[in-house]
């Protein structure tokens, strides 16, 4: 599901590049309507499914740490209502009368990251952050530099794992961006990412340099009960020298809990760091314990999330970004204007169709708000009837002048100069050298970046004209004869090389590894490909492939359209001279048909499961449907096992298949 997809990138940008795109609160509702097409539709449930996942896994090269016990996340509410009903979902699930008190605590939620400190026999071993919840990464060294973090604490269990969260006070993040800016290093988006980015640090010295401190808000794995009540447990914490919540009070009716709500709503502004809403939890352990947790947050908590704060001004213009992926994105240039405590003066507009649905013309008054402390947004235009022309979005890309086009019933514009525009320059080089394309070997994302500052790159074509630059690059800092040469030698072993994966590398819309393998077989050479892609039939004509449908065939078309792209491509046909396309499939039983593989492979990847299918000659597809022939389900197959029996398609072992594989 795209959606998913979308949902793991913002994961990625935000966990792993500390450099989130879009608000909290639109993140919230990205994963608000994924788990409601999961529930409508169960069959489209992806393994890596978010709902099932806690952010980003942990792919930096901190080792890693698997949790004692999980490190979850909560539900939000947004509204009176929505507490009032956690509290009515915990009592009927305890089947306690409708009039039971049930007494919660209630504390600020802080804007950080969680982080799980392990303490044996009172002495601080081990640090982790949460990761995707299951497995986190090893922070020990950087907590350390910690100062509101005890080396040793007295008097606590022998084993106990406090979690809380790791924070930068928003006048610390003030003074460090200040620094920041004036040695030229990274800017952080906010005190969040600011804590992100120097917790998770290889050097522990980093981390000492950056103010960072913690706030405990519950335990992980302890060897003895803390106390019988949150709040008891979380005084005894307080009381081992570890930093508490002074806003951490028992509440015992749906009116206190609002009442304190609206407190710390109130203090929020003063308060040194960054919240985004207040977290309730059952007060009594016993009762969190029957609770339990459902998929990936305790039935026993909840986030009560703060309102996106609102501001009213100007739209002054309208930039156009573009994306390393060639995406077109409207950038609201505004007359600087203060919302919760911040001067916002750059909205993001998100699409063609989102200024259409606003009517945004520049000049128009404007309302913004600011959810949680990313990116602002536009969210009514208050001079819908002021007699000016409407906003006209660009059907050229800003940066190369290509044709920018939108996809049938896609709302975002795309640059089609892929392979000459400088946005998309790296991405585009990057793709072309990679294993699955040219596959050139030495020629990592740093050389790229080092050719591309030298001007020597501009697109993939310059890469076979490096060799007139051999002198100068012998000689700079980490390039010797020995390794230019080395280098030089991979790019000529690519001349005459595989056509598919010469046209893979293109990095044409929608045309990966497969699709390339299937144009390629039917046309044989590029330059035919690109004939019948600029006749009159060419839709009809490329939709004919097996493989290949009318979006692939619309992008093939697009793609040799814009005159940068088709000059581009007879350079770089001149200078890598792709061979004709030999079929390395053999005619087997399997010619012709659809393999769907599905479940865990025990031996193998599914990439290499797709090879040996597509080597007997048959294809390889994701989802089972009447045309497909074959099932391979290993463990732990699903919905797709499932249905293939429901159509009475044969099924087999992974072992059966790699008998089958042996045989052929
Ligand atoms: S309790 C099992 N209390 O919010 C639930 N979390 O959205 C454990 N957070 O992962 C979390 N302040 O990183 C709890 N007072 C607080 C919190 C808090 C911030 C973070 C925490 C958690 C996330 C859940």
């Amino acid at each position: 599901m795209r959606l998913a997809k979308e949902i793991a990138r913002h994961d990625r940008l935000y966990h792993d590049r500390d450099e989130p795109e879009i608000s909290d609160a639109d993140y919230d509702a990205l994963v608000r309507e994924n788990r409601e097409l999961e529930a409508r539709f169960p069959h489209l449930v992806r393994k890596d499914s978010p709902s099932a996942r806690l952010g980003a896994a942990p792919t930096s090269s901190l080792a890693k740490v698997t949790h004692a016990r999980p490190m979850l996340s909560l539900d939000n509410a947004f509204s009176d209502a929505e507490v009032e009903e956690f509290v009515a979902r915990a009592r009927r699930f305890l089947s306690l009368p409708a009039d039971a008190p049930v007494v919660l605590t209630a504390e600020p939620k802080i804007d950080g990251l969680s982080c799980s400190l392990r303490y044996e026999n009172g002495a601080l071993v081990q640090a982790a952050t949460r990761g995707d919840g299951a497995v986190g990464e090893d922070v020990t060294a950087n907590v350390r530099t910690i100062a509101d973090i005890p080396q040793r604490i007295d008097g606590a269990p022998a084993l106990l794992e406090v979690r809380g969260e790791v924070y930068m006070a928003k006048a610390d993040f003030a003074a460090l961006n200040a620094r920041q800016e004036a040695s030229g290093g990274k800017i952080f988006a906010n005190p969040r990412n600011a804590a992100a980015g120097s917790l998770r640090q290889k050097d522990a010295s980093v981390t000492a340099a950056r103010p960072l401190r913690f706030l405990a808000h519950g335990w992980g794995e302890v060897s003895e009960p803390l106390a019988d009540t949150q709040y008891d447990a979380m005084k005894r914490i307080e009381g081992f020298g570890i930093p508490v919540s002074d806003l951490l009070v028992r509440v015992d009716n749906l009116a206190h809990t609002l009442a304190h709500y609206s407190k710390i709503e109130h203090a929020r502004a003063d308060l040194p760091f960054d919240i985004d809403g207040v977290v309730y939890k059952v007060d009594r352990l016993d009762l969190q314990e029957r609770l339990g947790f459902v998929a990936r947050a305790p039935r026993w908590g909840l986030a009560h999330k703060f309102p996106a704060e609102k501001a009213e001004t100007t739209l002054e213009a309208i930039d156009i970004q573009v994306g390393r992926t060639g995406k077109l994105t409207p950038v609201g240039r505004l007359k600087p204007v203060g919302v919760g405590g911040v001067i916002v003066s750059n909205v993001t507009l998100h699409n063609r169709d989102e200024i259409a649905r606003l009517g945004l013309r520049i000049g128009d008054r404007v309302r913004i708000q600011r959810a949680g402390d990313v990116i602002p947004q536009v969210v009514e235009n208050r001079t819908r009837d002021a007699p000016r022309d409407p906003y006209v979005f660009p059907d050229h890309c800003p940066e190369c002048g290509s044709e920018a086009v939108a996809e049938e019933g896609e709302v975002d514009v795309r640059c089609t100069g892929g392979l000459i525009c400088p946005a998309q320059r790296l991405e585009r080089l990057k793709h072309f050298v990679s294993r699955g394309a040219m596959d050139i070997d030495g020629l990592g994302e740093k050389s790229l970046v080092e050719f591309i500052s030298l001007d020597w790159l501009k697109a993939p074509s310059d890469i076979f004209r490096l060799k007139a630059h051999r002198d100068q690059l012998i000689g700079r800092e980490g390039w010797q004869a020995v390794s230019v040469d080395k280098l030089l030698a991979a790019i000529d072993a690519r001349i005459g090389f595989d056509p598919a994966r010469f046209l893979f590398g293109l990095g044409i819309r929608h045309v990966g590894a497969v699709t390339a393998k299937d144009l390629m077989k039917a046309f044989g050479t590029v330059e035919e490909l690109e004939r019948v892609a600029r006749s009159d039939s060419a839709i009809a004509d490329l939709s004919n492939v097996e493989g290949v449908g009318g979006v692939v065939a619309q992008a093939v078309v697009d793609f040799f359209h814009e005159p940068h792209n088709r000059e581009e491509v007879a350079q770089l046909l001149a200078l890598a001279k792709p061979a004709a396309y030999v079929s390395t499939a053999r005619e087997t039983e399997w010619s012709g048909k659809t393999i769907v593989f599905t479940g865990t492979l025990e031996t193998m990847s599914r990439d290499e499961a797709k090879a040996q299918a597509e080597r007997l000659g048959a294809r390889a597809a994701g989802s089972v449907s009447a045309k497909t022939d074959l099932v391979v389900a290993g463990p732990g197959a699903g919905s797709k096992l499932k249905k293939a029996e429901e159509l009475g398609i044969r099924v087999m072992s992974e072992g059966e298949w790699l008998a089958e594989v042996a045989n052929s």
